[in-house]
């Protein structure tokens, strides 16, 4: 019975501990938007014309966070990223900036 105890309460810190971490890489941010495009490998995005989509994870922090504020800025142009540039904060940019340069 006690052993049973333990194993549980193992198991509740184990899926306590990646809560943690999730939420700590990636705060209120919502990658699921970026993965749609950025996780697969080799996939392209055919709007508005056939793309190959950068893999981002492994990429610098600041590489991610200056790519992002430039669409932001207009500075580089995609239409799907400059869509979800914009609706992002600088808050936002840093966490997933983060959260990406620590993918492999
Ligand atoms: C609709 C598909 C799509 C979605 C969704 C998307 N991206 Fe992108 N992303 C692209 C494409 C296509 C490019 C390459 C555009 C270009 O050549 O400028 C790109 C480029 C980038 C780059 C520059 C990469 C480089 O190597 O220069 C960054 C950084 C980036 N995206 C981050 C994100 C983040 C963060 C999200 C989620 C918040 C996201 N993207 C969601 C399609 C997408």
């Amino acid at each position: 019975m006690k052993k049973l105890f333990v194993l549980l309460a193992l198991a509740g810190v184990a899926s306590a501990a990646s809560a943690v971490d999730l939420a700590g890489n990636t705060g209120k941010v919502n990658v699921s938007m970026c993965i749609g495009c950025h996780g697969i490998p080799g996939y392209k995005a055919t709007f508005p014309e056939v793309y190959q989509v950068p893999m981002l994870g492994g990429q610098s922090e600041k590489y991610i966070e200056n790519a992002l504020k430039a669409y932001q800025k207009g500075e580089r142009k995609h239409p799907s990223m400059q869509g979800i540039a914009g609706s992002l904060s600088d808050k936002d940019i840093a966490e997933l900036a983060a959260y990406y340069s620590q993918q492999k």
